[in-house]
């Protein structure tokens, strides 16, 4: 038993040390690299983030499952289908086009979306229709 736990340490640390290993790449320069998860983040790892994160959209909003918002999948296939933007939506420049009787509840997070960059309000919309496939 002790040899089992003594194996897994060892390989546990080796997985440890092989991920330091590869923050510190250099530039061409061959000054270090800082680890920078954005250089490496697509627009839909970047929207999953915000989404879950500083957006707080996920209090709302599941893939699936209607909670207190529509799903994602149901918000990602009217925006489909009409050929509307999400983003355009989140800056307050657009219609409700999924449940205009409950605009009000989403419209107080608008709040939160209008602090974000064109970049990052992209990377929700990519993050949403990614979930529709
Ligand atoms: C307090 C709950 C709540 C939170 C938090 C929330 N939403 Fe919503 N959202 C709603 C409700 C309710 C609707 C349905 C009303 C509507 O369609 O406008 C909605 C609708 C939407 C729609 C469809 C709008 C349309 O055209 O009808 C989008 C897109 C959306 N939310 C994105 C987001 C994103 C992105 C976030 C995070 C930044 C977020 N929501 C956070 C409640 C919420």
């Amino acid at each position: 038993m002790k040899k089992i736990s003594y194996t897994f340490f060892t390989i546990t640390s080796l997985l440890v040390l092989n991920s330091c290993g590869k923050k510190t790449e250099t530039d061409p320069m061959g000054n270090p690299v800082e680890q920078s998860t954005t250089a490496t983040q697509t627009p839909e790892e970047l929207g999953k983030e915000i989404f879950e994160g500083k957006g707080t959209c996920t209090t709302c909003h599941r893939a699936d499952t209607k909670v207190i918002g529509p799903s994602i999948k149901e918000i990602s296939k009217v925006y489909k289908d009409k050929k509307a933007s999400i983003a355009l939506f989140l800056k307050g420049e657009g219609e409700p086009l999924v449940d205009p009787s409950q605009y009000e509840v989403m419209k107080a997070n608008f709040a939160i979306t209008k602090t974000l960059s064109d970049e990052e309000l992209e990377a929700l919309e990519a993050y949403m229709h990614s979930l529709n496939k």
